[in-house]
């Protein structure tokens, strides 16, 4: 305990008792001088049981003693940091603690003011805030690998979406064809015929400017112009002579019916324009409607030209074929009357580059 010398001691003693934090005098031996209440509800050891112990006595491990001896060596000097109270049911305190020397004079040269506060509840905050975080981290990292792998599903059902389109579009596109193979078969023709047109409608069409998808959607439309042809009976279709006026308009019928098999969806909306109007002249005396200029669809004066090239390049029963010279003269005299003569100018274009002759598809 404290003897009459230590007066100044004394009255820190009275301070020290009145903090609301832990406080301990402790001299140059490292041996507790001295232990406020708080303290000693910290520790859980009443004073007699600390007053004149070694720090070490409360420490057993050799870290904490090389720690405290750390401490020691640095006496006369100000320090604060974290450490923690031994309690005597086992128990670790979290504490921040505070050393500064005495500069009173006398007996407290040779001692040393530590004041401690319990940090217990900040270091509780602290390890929820840091399980908190890792739980966050980890619902993040889980978020992350669920978005990467919807992207990928996402992407996957894109590519199969396309491939079944693909599938769907050729599908759709080969019903076309037998479609029109069937139609053409009453002819004689193989689907070579359909084909051509095909091919020389999509030229023609680029020609004057369409843009390559709608030039290729033309094509297809192209395809089903004579389909109207499968209620013509055989005997007219297949005639070699002149047609009486009942046969021909029976014949000329091919245009509306060819219209009328064909679905009212917007996909044949083209397809219809061509089977109606691809025998109408561009001045006007052509069949069903006698249509002229621009009143005929575009389609259906490209495939006008294009159906009557085809005609005259490959034999019929009362003709034989032509050659694409003077198939091309016919065409070219043609503008104007049976033709639109802007279409004749993209076929003068195509057959003067080779681009629309007959076996070049
Ligand atoms: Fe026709």
């Amino acid at each position: 305990m404290l003897s009459d010398k230590e007066k100044p001691v004394r009255q820190l003693i009275g301070l020290m008792d009145a903090l609301h934090c832990g406080a301990a005098l402790v001299d140059r031996a490292g041996r507790i001088r001295h232990a406020n209440p708080r303290l000693c509800t910290m520790i859980g050891l009443p004073l007699g049981d600390l007053a004149g112990k070694d720090f070490y006595d409360l420490y057993p491990s050799p870290q904490d003693r090389a720690y405290i001896d750390q401490r020691l060596q640095h006496f006369d000097e100000t320090y604060e940091g974290e450490f923690y109270l031994p309690r005597t049911d086992g128990d670790r305190v979290p504490i921040i603690v505070s050393g500064r020397p005495l500069d009173c004079g006398g007996a407290t040269a040779s001692l040393r003011l530590l004041t401690i506060m319990d940090i217990t509840r900040q270091k509780q905050a602290e390890e929820r805030a840091t399980e908190q975080y890792q739980t966050i981290a980890t619902l993040s990292d889980t978020i992350l690998e669920q978005a990467l792998d919807l992207k990928h599903d996402k992407e996957h059902l894109e590519q199969r979406v396309r491939e079944r389109t693909a599938e769907l579009h050729e599908a759709n596109m080969e019903a076309i064809y037998m479609l029109a193979v069937a139609s053409e078969a009453k002819d004689g023709d193989t689907g070579a015929h359909v084909r051509r047109i095909q091919h020389y409608a999509q030229a023609l069409a680029r020609e004057m400017g369409l843009a390559a998808p709608d030039a290729e959607q033309m094509g297809y439309s192209a395809i089903l112009h004579d389909v109207g042809k499968m209620s013509v009976p055989d005997h007219i279709l297949k005639k070699p002579g002149p047609l009486t006026d009942d046969e021909r308009r029976e014949m000329e019928r091919h245009t509306v019916v060819g219209e009328s098999i064909l679905s009212l969806k917007p996909f044949f909306a083209q397809a219809r324009d061509i089977a109606r109007g691809h025998h109408e002249n561009w001045d006007g005396s052509g069949y069903p409607d006698g249509r002229a200029g621009h009143a005929i669809p575009l389609a259906a004066r490209i495939v006008h030209v294009a159906d009557v090239y085809d005609a005259l390049t490959h034999p019929r029963v009362y003709k034989p074929a032509w050659s694409v010279e003077r198939a091309a003269g016919e065409i070219a005299a043609g503008g104007g009357t049976s033709f639109d003569p802007e279409v004749v100018r993209a076929f003068d274009a195509l057959i003067g580059s080779a681009r629309l002759l007959p076996d070049s598809r």
